[in-house]
């Protein structure tokens, strides 16, 4: 039986352990404490997926909740992956916020997974990246 709760008052070190243990730990500064911390007391929409007291899945948004939801991290332990708890996650996520188009960039484990949950490519994303210059 999986809880899902919403809020970002959560243990740091069992957040990190949850990015290394879904492999998405490989893509995020795991290894910077200030950074991991900020990235989670600043994201305004937190929705974590609990065995117990076991944090065992997360999604980490920023939301302004009328227009647009950055869906920028989603991580579930490997031993609890392919069982919903993504999907559920999103789901709360999106219930969050109902008017907001959720948007995302996809790592590479999961480029397959979200047309496959119901989520539309765009062709007309852009990023910059930290310190690239405008000009
Ligand atoms: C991507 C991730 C969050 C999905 O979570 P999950 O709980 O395993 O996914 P769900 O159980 O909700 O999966 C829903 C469906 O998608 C499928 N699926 C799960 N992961 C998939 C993947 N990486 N690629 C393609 N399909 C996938 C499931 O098999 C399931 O299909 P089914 O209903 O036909 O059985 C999880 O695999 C993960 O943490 N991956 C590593 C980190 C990562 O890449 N995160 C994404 C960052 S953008």
């Amino acid at each position: 039986m999986i809880d899902y709760r919403a809020g970002d008052d959560l243990d740091l070190d069992e957040v990190i352990d949850v990015y290394v243990d879904s492999t998405l730990g490989k893509r995020r500064p795991v290894d910077d404490r200030a950074r991991m911390d900020g990235m989670l007391r600043c994201a305004n929409l937190v929705v974590t997926a609990w065995d117990a007291d076991r944090l065992i899945g997360l999604a980490r948004s920023v939301s302004d909740f009328h227009y647009a939801t950055y869906l920028s991290d989603l991580a579930v332990r490997l031993s609890y992956q392919k069982r919903g708890i993504g999907i559920e996650l999103i789901r709360r996520t999106q219930q969050a916020a109902p008017q907001a188009t959720i948007i995302l960039l996809a790592a590479p484990a999961a480029v397959e997974y979200y047309p496959r949950i119901g989520f539309t490519q765009h062709q007309s994303a852009w990023i910059l990246r930290p310190g690239e210059a405008l000009r």
